[in-house]
């Protein structure tokens, strides 16, 4: 996955600079590696590398590919390693096709066997040129890239916008799934890319081609088309919003907040990403593992506590979750041949983490990794990892690739519970389904929560400290919780069982404390919170209940109420943490802190 940009010249200029500067305004999109293709006489240029695209510009220049049309990424690693022969842009066997792509193709694995059976010369291990060798077989016999891409999309399962060069006939087609691409018509150029920022400087006015919708892009113009019927459709054009100075940022004012909001994108790429065959040999090591450990830090170690939940519940199955920084001093000593520890790391540097899976290592343990980064020393230590495949996270406190990791750890333990003959694969489909329309139902829902989250960190910042409370489920979302408030706002609080709440700790609910509660999704650990909000109101604490829509109870809830979608039980922690990011990022803001940045923090303690 990662950031694509394409353009025409209508004057016939060089395109690859500004190609080459558009791919640098979106190092948010990813830069494990980058390239250009161009077409020039009939006849494909590619350069590419692994690194950003300063790096590879530096290295390769770049600039003088020639010719007027081309095709460009920068990309973020999540099939194929950062290495020059997985860097896109990717090519068909005849070498006139060049195809950029982000998101990923879901059935790549099926379609993969499919195209080497054929005889294609698969030299990466990318899902797009995957793509582009099954383009090349329509070319064969439709003749029209635009018919070829209309077909092949036909087969296409998951969450994914490419954009395809044809040298030959210098034309490229652009397709989205879902997320938009953004076209525009500058002053000589025509540019098609996945990052509205990148747009500025080049034009004030674009279109948004949206799911299911082709863009076709030629030295003579441009059309809007729908990959189902063929039919060109008329949009309108939307004037560019992003202010310049926050281009950076996708036009948002700090990365923490854009990541937010990419929650159910990230959610979607996970699900699109994970492989079947690596999730099945992940569940195989934990059924027939003699324990299981789950190591790792912060929000990482929150996730593993989710997950304890997911196994347990799922797969009858038991981890030990234990802090990374706490497992060389105990727990290792428990350690040996048929003990699997699944390490979390979004990072994948954690100096912790990467420790105890060294000491795991040398007492025959095997490690199953977790990370966002494929290119990082912890996916080199596994013995087998998966990616959280949430897209690069800029921002030091860990908001999508929190909620990308629960997704991926929830389908472990269904993919467990699976193997166990605890679920069908019928049902396992359905629950990943399932988690999929949860996702689509959260980018409309989170406009509201963060309006609501906003109401709550004003009521908060009057406050010096405060609770935030759940039980089952959902505690290890109240430790999570109270991370966030702690660096993105310095706001001291901490994560609260609730049945622990009355033996100790409520002493400090007065006037200027805070609770959060967080309804339960456990029937009977919900009804024994109602009256513990209702109580910590009675003593004067400012009170904040995130709960689910269509719960009738929280009309009656005193303070303020953030409702978030309804779900599977299971899906909970990942629509309760994403109110608690907002509110902690809201006060944040109100309380001026550095957002991205916390004082004393890195992106990876390592
Ligand atoms: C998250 O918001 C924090 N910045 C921090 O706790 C982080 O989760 C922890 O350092 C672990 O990082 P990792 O997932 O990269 O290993």
């Amino acid at each position: 996955m990662g950031g694509i940009f394409a353009a025409v010249s209508i004057s016939k200029k060089n395109v690859a600079p500004i190609i080459r500067s558009a791919l640098e305004k979106m190092l948010f999109r990813g830069s494990d590696c980058a390239g250009i293709a161009t077409a020039f006489e009939g006849k494909l240029f590619i350069k590419k590398d692994r690194g950003s695209v300063k790096e590879v510009h530096a290295k390769l220049n770049l600039d003088d590919l020639p010719g007027y049309i081309g095709v460009g990424q920068t990309r973020f690693a999540t099939h194929g390693r950062p290495h020059v022969d997985n860097a896109h842009p990717l090519t068909d066997c005849s070498g006139m096709l060049a195809i950029v792509g982000d998101g990923a193709v879901e059935n790549y694995e099926e379609l993969r066997d499919d195209v080497a059976y054929r005889g294609h010369n698969v030299v990466s291990r990318c899902d797009f040129e995957i793509v582009a060798h099954m383009l090349e077989d329509e070319l064969r016999s439709r003749g029209s890239l635009i018919e070829a891409v209309r077909n092949v999309v036909k087969v296409l399962k998951g969450f994914y916008s490419f954009a395809v060069l044809d040298a030959r006939k210098e034309i490229i087609v652009g397709y989205t799934s879902k997320q938009p691409l953004y076209l525009c018509l500058g002053e000589d150029l025509i540019v098609l890319s996945s990052t509205k920022s990148s747009l500025v400087d080049l034009c004030k006015k674009y279109v948004q081609i949206d799911g299911g919708e082709m863009a076709v892009l030629t030295t003579t113009g441009f059309d809007v088309l729908d990959a189902g019927t063929g039919k060109s459709i008329k949009k309108d054009m939307k004037s560019l919003d992003v202010p310049p100075d926050l281009a950076d940022k996708d036009g948002y004012p700090h990365h923490m907040l854009r990541e937010i909001y990419e929650v159910p994108y990230a959610l979607l790429r996970t699900i699109s990403t994970i492989q079947k065959k690596y999730l099945a040999l992940a569940a195989r090591l934990l059924t027939t593992a003699r324990n299981v450990f789950i190591i790792a830090d912060g929000t990482s170690l929150h996730a593993g506590f989710v997950a304890s939940y997911y196994f347990a519940e799922l797969a009858n199955l038991s981890p030990i979750v234990v802090s990374a920084a706490e497992f060389p001093l105990y727990y290792v000593e428990n350690v040996g041949p048929g003990t699997v520890v699944i390490a979390i790391s979004q990072s994948g540097e954690t100096g912790d983490v990467l420790r105890s899976v060294y000491e795991a290592k040398l007492r025959g343990a095997t490690i199953l990794g977790i990370t966002n980064y494929i290119g990082s020393r912890l996916a080199q230590f596994s013995n087998l990892y998966l990616p959280i495949a949430a897209g690069p996270e800029l921002a030091v406190p860990a908001t999508k690739t929190f909620t990308s990791t629960l997704a991926l750890l929830y389908m472990l333990a269904l993919r467990c519970a699976q193997d166990l003959g605890k679920i069908s694969g019928s049902e396992f489909v359905e629950k990943v389904e399932k988690l999929r329309s949860f996702a689509d139902t959260l980018i409309e829902a989170i406009p509201s929560i963060d309006s609501k989250a906003s109401e709550a960190a004003q009521a908060i910042a009057k406050c010096r400290s405060g609770y935030v409370i759940s039980r089952g489920i959902t505690y290890p979302i109240a430790m999570e919780g109270a991370l966030k408030l702690k660096e993105t706002a310095y706001m001291h609080a901490e994560g609260m069982e609730a049945g622990e709440f009355l033996h100790g700790p409520v002493v400090l609910v007065e006037p200027g404390f805070f609770t959060i509660f967080i309804i339960p999704v456990e029937s009977v650990a919900a009804k024994a919170t109602y009256p513990l909000i209702a109580s910590s109101a009675e003593k004067g604490a400012t009170v904040v209940t995130i709960g689910f829509y269509g719960d009738p109870a929280l009309r009656e809830v005193p303070g303020i109420v953030i409702e978030v979608p309804a779900c599977e039980r299971h899906l909970a922690p990942i629509a309760t943490v994403v109110p608690l990011q907002l509110v902690a990022y809201r006060l944040g803001v109100l309380r001026g802190c550095p957002i991205d940045s916390p004082k004393y923090l890195r992106k990876a303690v390592t």
